[in-house]
């Protein structure tokens, strides 16, 4: 698919892939910057005679390790040494919503898992406000839909929408075998984080505050 900001994003991809040192074993996040990263890192690994190891946080980026030639490993073999992700949105405090891709169970129990996070965005994913662009997808076990549609109703969630399938008939279906609840909040609280985790029912929320992470911001130019 397209990819905009490209120059930015492969610089600040460029970067990323000049961390990765023999041995490691990288969390790998989602998105066409983690895309770019992996291309960078690949050519390392291949002219270096890199020994690293990958986790992968969705289908399609454990598709790409493999096309790529770099081996890959589980979160029950290995922890992660360091890890590196896009996201949708960065606020304040380095608040971020993820999840467009639908991987943000894997990429929030990844970044939970690593001790040192790297997030990768162009200028365009900076916002004043959390929630000004995006919703907060959150993840749902199918049968607790209607309750925590409810719940969510009375933290605060404005417009909520089962995500739709692209080329398919019906909602999307996660990894995991759940739907997301894209929601609107025009309030975010430090609290929101875990009073949605905390609904029975939501596996997950593309929500994430008070992380440890390094915000790496691609600019327009080389
Ligand atoms: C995927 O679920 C998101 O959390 C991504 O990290 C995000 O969409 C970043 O994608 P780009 O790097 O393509 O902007």
């Amino acid at each position: 698919s397209e990819i905009t900001n490209r120059p930015g994003k492969e610089k600040v991809a460029r970067e990323i892939a000049a961390k990765v040192k023999d041995g490691d074993v990288l969390g790998v996040g989602s998105g066409s910057t983690v895309y770019l990263a992996l291309i960078a890192i690949a050519e390392r690994v291949k002219n270096e005679g890199l020994n690293i190891k990958a986790i992968s946080t969705s289908l399609e980026i454990s598709m790409f390790c493999s096309k790529l030639g770099i081996p890959q490993t589980t979160l029950y073999e290995h922890q992660p040494y360091w890890l590196f992700d896009g996201a949708d949105e960065v606020g304040p405090g380095n608040g971020l919503i993820k999840g467009r891709g639908g991987a943000l169970f894997k990429e929030k129990l990844l970044l939970a898992s690593s001790p040192l996070n790297y997030i990768i965005v162009d200028e365009s994913k900076q916002v004043e406000r959390l929630g000004q662009n995006f919703p907060i997808p959150v993840e749902v076990f199918p049968q607790a839909l209607p309750l925590v549609a409810n719940e969510l109703k009375k933290l605060g969630a404005e417009d909520i929408k089962l995500r739709p399938a692209k080329g398919k008939d019906g909602p999307v279906i996660t990894e995991n075998n759940n739907l997301i609840l894209d929601c609107r909040f025009h309030h975010i609280p430090t609290s929101l984080e875990k009073d949605i985790k905390s609904i029975t029912g939501v596996i997950e929320s593309g929500l994430f505050l008070g992380y440890d992470v390094h915000i790496m911001v691609a600019g327009n130019s080389l």
